[in-house]
């Protein structure tokens, strides 16, 4: 969604902003655009819609020079994609850039088009801008003294970054609902709404709180909380590596994150498994017998793959560990009212830590009387991981392309090593954490393998390609793994595909099967194997086109095409048969031609309700 850069040097500064915009674009956006203070203290403001390449072309011959400047790139929700939309907007010498959406914008916008404001936009960004200069001019003080009561005045989120051209030594940085972090370089200090924007000046980063205000200048940052007291903040050292930022030899983001996922897991296992018996999380350290101990219950709360990844998990919690689980998607959970079971401790899965739904049930959550809560995340600063109480890191590595994947398998990863960890807290005793972690240290391995069948899944996906529909059946903890590769079709290759549990197929779908609507089955060798190859009799007896993953040999009939897989132990096959399913989708969609990294209408992190 709606990214933000901004920077305050002592160099010129436009070919930072144009470069660190462009690596926001993964988070979908539909125009961009930047302000500068020029020499003579004045705005250049250039805006475009479209990629940042328009706006970059648009840049061009203009000789921009400044040395502090807002850029950003825009996804549209007040107001339809155009130029007059996209920020920065400005009042006279103030100019902005924000994320978020602010609720009460009509009330604000009626009251200042009164005091003569002429809107030259439909967005909600434009009023704060207005609201700000009408304060000023009101009151005669500086922008940080009237920052608080303005921003009283507003209700929804708000996180921006304010420039005075009157005063072009300083940035002001507000963090109300959306991410905001401060990059801290030699003698140039930067703002931007992802760290990933900044990685190419700097790798110390401060995370902004909740409430924060912060006033930036090339050589000092001082940071109030939000009851306006000084406040220090610590300075986070970014691991991220920069390789994870680069395509490499890959055509797609999306394939380069689908061949990196052996790699990614060994990430995620590093240093946790000790003793090639035990699991060790050091997010948690000693305190982990206290958090899961009373535990008797599990409330997962998730949106997108990370739902899918917390159904998977409910099977595990409920088969290896004995402890019922439930299991919601994150609007759901904040639009119902619900009933807390006893004991029962909250658990929200995100790759971003960011998506605004996930954050809201957190929030919820705390006043609804759980035992605790923990949060399995990608990305060590964000919101999500700095407001729950506990958290554990995916480690999957940067993810750029906007449908999930190495984050996918990595979260599988983190929740069965959490299973088996609180089996043996409960139980007081670690057969399972034993055999569990013997599983998952062949896991890469595993993964290895089944990417070699890549070829095969090329040829079926030039068979499908052209489809109009499709279903994904699955039972019991591969109907997730059905419903992700369906999702998966959907977001990339723009395919209607639908998820079914095989044991409903009967009591509805069936209806549907003809040729025209291929059937897409994983089909591990487990005890519910007789059970899938009698579905797949039935759908064969109408005529059904099938396609099968399994690994073993299923050849009932001629309208089935069947990918023997190599073998995987039962407890990790969602894991496995997830990788079949993103090849296949990845390969359909690069026929098709799409924007396989930024799908259209897709955001990677979804920062609004
Ligand atoms: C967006 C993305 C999905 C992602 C979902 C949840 O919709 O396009 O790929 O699964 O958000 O994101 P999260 O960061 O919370 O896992």
């Amino acid at each position: 969604m709606c990214g933000i850069v901004a920077a305050v040097t002592q160099r010129n500064i436009i070919n930072f902003l144009l470069h660190s915009i462009q690596r926001l674009e993964y988070r979908g956006y539909d125009s961009s655009g930047l302000a500068l203070i020029d020499q003579n203290n004045k705005f250049v403001r250039v805006r475009s819609i479209g990629k940042v390449n328009q706006l970059i072309k648009k840049t061009k011959n203009k000789k921009l020079f400044g040395k502090i400047g807002l850029a950003h790139t825009r996804w549209a929700t007040h107001g339809k994609v155009s130029e007059e939309n996209a920020h920065p907007h400005v009042s006279s010498h103030i100019s902005i850039v924000h994320n978020g959406v602010i609720e009460n914008s009509f009330k604000i916008k009626s009251f200042l088009k009164e005091q003569g404001y002429i809107f030259y936009s439909d967005t909600d960004t434009e009023v704060i801008v207005h609201l700000l200069h009408w304060e000023q001019k009101k009151t005669g003080k500086s922008l940080l003294e009237i920052m608080n009561h303005s921003l009283t005045q507003l209700k929804g989120n708000y996180s921006m970054v304010v420039m005075d051209s009157n005063n072009s030594s300083k940035l002001i940085a507000v963090c109300s609902g959306s991410p905001l972090i401060i990059g801290l370089g030699i003698g140039e200090n930067f703002i931007a709404s992802d760290q990933i924007a900044l990685l190419s000046v700097t790798k110390n980063f401060i995370y902004l709180k909740e409430g924060d205000i912060a006033i930036v200048q090339s050589e000092k940052i001082k940071i109030f909380n939000k009851n306006r007291s000084i406040a220090q903040r610590k300075i986070i050292t970014s691991d991220v590596q920069y390789e994870y930022i680069k395509k490499g030899k890959y055509k797609y983001y999306m394939e380069k994150e689908i061949y990196e996922q052996p790699k990614s897991i060994r990430n995620t296992l590093k240093n946790r498994l000790k003793n090639n018996e035990t699991i060790y999380f050091s997010e948690l350290g000693i305190k982990e017998k206290n958090i899961f101990s009373h535990l008797e219950h599990i409330h997962m709360v998730a949106c997108g793959t990370s739902y899918h990844a917390a159904m998977v998990a409910k099977h595990w919690f409920e088969s290896l560990a004995n402890i019922p689980c439930d299991v919601e998607v994150a609007s759901e959970f904040s639009s119902r009212k619900l009933a807390v079971r006893k004991k029962s401790f909250f658990v929200t899965l995100s790759q971003s830590g960011e998506t605004a739904d996930t954050l809201t049930a957190l929030r919820i959550s705390k006043k609804l009387g759980y035992l605790g809560n923990l949060t399995i995340c990608n990305m060590k600063g964000s919101s999500l991981v700095q407001e729950s109480d506990n958290y554990l890191l995916t480690k999957a590595g940067v993810e750029i392309g906007v449908a999930s994947t190495k984050s996918f398998t990595t979260q599988l990863t983190v929740l069965l090593m959490l299973v088996a960890k609180i089996v043996s807290i409960k139980k007081k005793e670690n057969n399972i954490e034993k055999k569990i972690v013997k599983i998952l240290t062949i896991l890469p391995r595993r993964i290895e393998e089944i990417l070699k069948k890549n070829k095969q899944i090329q040829d079926i996906a030039k068979k499908l390609h052209n489809k109009k529909h499709m279903l994904f059946l699955g039972r019991s903890d591969q109907y997730p793994i059905a419903m992700e590769g369906a999702l998966k079709l959907k977001e990339i290759a723009y395919i209607h595909a639908e998820a079914y549990l095989s044991g409903e197929l009967k009591h509805g779908p069936l209806a549907l099967i003809d040729k025209d609507i291929p059937i897409i089955i994983t089909a591990p060798k487990n005890s519910l194997l007789e059970k899938t190859k009698k579905t797949i009799q039935e759908i064969c007896a109408r005529g059904g086109l099938i396609y099968v993953f399994s690994n073993e040999e299923i050849n009932l009939e001629t309208n089935i095409t069947s990918l023997k897989v190599p073998y995987v132990e039962e407890i990790i096959a969602p894991i496995f048969y997830t990788i079949p399913l993103q090849l296949l989708a990845y390969y359909i969609a690069l026929i098709k031609g799409t924007n396989i990294d930024q799908p259209r209408n897709l955001a990677k992190s979804v920062t609004v309700e």
